[in-house]
């Protein structure tokens, strides 16, 4: 079995795709030894393209109001113990001189769905750009038009998260109510790629009801798709969603899926996520040990970061916070890796 696996993680890292079932194979047969093996042909492929070299993103989370309901969010509609806040413009700029001063060159506007109307934020990215031409703006705020998500581009904005949560449609219908869509969130993606945007998707690890199957097709569709971005975490129970009594994902599943990915598209930016640092000690460490390259420490307003809840315990504080980047900058180095200050756009490679 081990021998037929690492076969499997050869052929990866050469021709970066396998099929369906030899995915499904890798998954169902994870154990330390192939953990091991794929996490160091994530690590050299990952040192091909980026070096040792780790990007980072200030994240600033500009609102908890969401006029979703996702099942497993903490920031969902009908959470009324989440109290609820928008950043102002003002607070937003703020946050980003806080952050350009600490040394990041990219800006993550991350919010709940259904708050800021285009054109206001296309007006925020403005003033980004103008301010700091040398920084590239990321924008995390759901579901629009395709005109919407033009504005927006035509605005500066350079890349776009959205993650698709799972692949699978009947599964997506688990984890939303009816009136959300995987279509409408398929057709965003699209949208986004046609638009230029340097585009991130992704799904949660260990959500319920998630299956094997469901896994390796995943995989399918970041070869297919092929995103500038991925951004995977595990699924952790936040305690007022219908989802609080169910078990969380693990590390050891995610960060093995990280490898995987990172072997299917060797110049992916791939975040060691707050999520994977959250459900384990030193997870965020293991991240980028197995093939992630990309760190995005809050900047949000110190005030607002308890009510960013998606999940319970929620790392917002230490190495996780944007200020204290010098120390996350220190733990990089002491597992060989070397946090650096630029945009980190996706590498281009033949
Ligand atoms: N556990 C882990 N991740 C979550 N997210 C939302 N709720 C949870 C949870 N309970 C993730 C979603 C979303 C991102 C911003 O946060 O994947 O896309």
């Amino acid at each position: 079995m081990i021998e037929k696996a690492k076969k499997m993680v050869d052929f990866l890292s050469e021709n970066h795709y396998l099929s369906e079932d030899e995915y499904l194979f890798l998954i169902k047969n994870r154990n330390g030894e192939i953990t091991e093996y794929l996490r160091q042909k994530a690590d050299k492929a990952r040192r091909e393209v980026y070096s040792n070299k780790i990007f980072i993103r200030g994240l600033i989370e500009i609102s908890n109001i969401c006029k979703n309901d996702c099942f497993y969010c903490g920031i969902r509609s009908s959470n009324k113990n989440c109290e609820r806040y928008k950043l102002s413009e003002e607070e937003i700029l703020t946050c980003c001189e806080n952050g350009y001063k600490l040394g990041f060159r990219t800006f993550v506007l991350q919010g709940g769905e259904g708050v800021f109307p285009a054109d206001e934020i296309s007006d925020i990215v403005k003033k980004i750009k103008e301010k700091y031409p040398d920084c590239a703006v990321t924008l995390s705020l759901g579901e629009y038009q395709k005109s919407d998500y033009e504005k927006m581009k035509n605005a500066g904005a350079d890349r776009y998260l959205l993650r698709h949560e799972t692949v699978s449609k009947e599964h997506y219908e688990k984890l939303h109510p009816q009136n959300m869509s995987y279509d409408n969130r398929m057709r965003c993606l699209k949208d986004l790629k046609a638009l230029n945007f340097q585009v991130g998707s992704g799904f949660l690890v260990g959500s319920p009801y998630q299956s094997p199957e469901i896994i390796a097709k995943e995989f399918k569709f970041i070869e297919e798709f092929s995103p500038e971005m991925c951004g995977i975490g595990p699924f952790i129970p936040q305690k007022d969603t219908p989802f609080k009594n169910e078990k969380s994902g693990t590390a050891e599943e995610t960060i093995f899926y990280l490898s995987i990915i990172r072997l299917i598209k060797p110049n992916i930016l791939l975040p060691a996520t707050t999520a994977l640092g959250t459900i384990k000690d030193g997870g965020r460490e293991a991240g980028i040990l197995a093939g992630a390259n990309v760190l995005m420490p809050n900047l949000s307003p110190e005030n607002t970061r308890k009510k960013y809840a998606l999940y319970d315990n929620k790392l917002a504080t230490g190495v996780e916070s944007a200020e204290q980047v010098e120390k996350l900058k220190i733990q990089m180095q002491k597992i060989g890796y070397e946090i650096v200050c630029d945009r980190g756009d996706i590498k281009q490679v033949d």
